[in-house]
């Protein structure tokens, strides 16, 4: 495990050209420790409301199998998440519940970690636990700590420049990439 690269890709849960999270997620590449490399995961956004009649009917649409595909060949996986009304993004919702319907769905086993930001005080504390329930329920392996909320965000990233320009918010990153990858070295299931 140690000489291997971990391959680990991030998902945006926020659509917004200008996203915070999105610029968070960015930023990530270049924030890895030696031997991560973070690729953005293939979108969710063309993804159609979830129903069962439709994945009964026409099977699951081919940017779902893209999305699962990806995810299964992960070492891991980072959600860069805003909080909306105390909760998941209906969009990054949706995209979980047509992933968690593929046959041997692919969070089972999945070192996963959490990054969210908000302009609000406590930089959406509270969709990482609405996260954490749903990676329960997908036995996906969710990474306890360092945690990154990132509060006030709009004095902690430069949405002109795309640019984190907190230097601590920066550290803590870091910090948590590191913790990942010992994480994913300890519990992830890729060969
Ligand atoms: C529908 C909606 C609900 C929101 N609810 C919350 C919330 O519960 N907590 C919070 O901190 N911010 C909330 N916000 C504000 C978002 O944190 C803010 O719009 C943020 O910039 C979205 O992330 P993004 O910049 O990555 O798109 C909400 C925004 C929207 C559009």
């Amino acid at each position: 495990m140690a000489d291997k690269t971990l391959n680990v890709i991030s998902i945006c849960g926020s659509l917004r050209k200008g996203s915070y999270n999105r610029i968070v997620m960015n930023a990530l590449l270049a924030l890895a420790p030696d031997g991560m490399k973070i690729t953005e995961a293939p979108p969710f956004s063309e993804f159609p409301l979830y129903n069962a009649d439709t994945q009964n009917s026409t099977g699951f649409p081919a940017p779902v199998q893209k999305l699962a595909d990806a995810i299964r060949a992960a070492d891991g996986v980072i959600f860069n998440t805003p909080e909306y009304n105390f909760g998941i993004p209906g969009g990054l919702k949706n995209a979980i519940d047509w992933v968690s319907r593929v046959p041997n769905q692919p969070f089972a086993g999945k070192p996963v970690a959490l990054q969210s930001a908000s302009p609000g005080p406590l930089g959406g504390g509270r969709v990482q636990y609405d996260m954490r329930r749903a990676m329960v329920f997908l036995d996906a392996m969710t990474l306890n700590k360092p945690e990154i909320f990132i509060g006030n965000c709009t004095q902690r990233i430069d949405d002109k420049a795309g640019k984190i320009t907190d230097e601590a918010t920066v550290g803590f990153i870091k910090q948590q990439l590191a913790a990942f990858a010992k994480f994913i070295a300890a519990h992830g299931t890729q060969p």
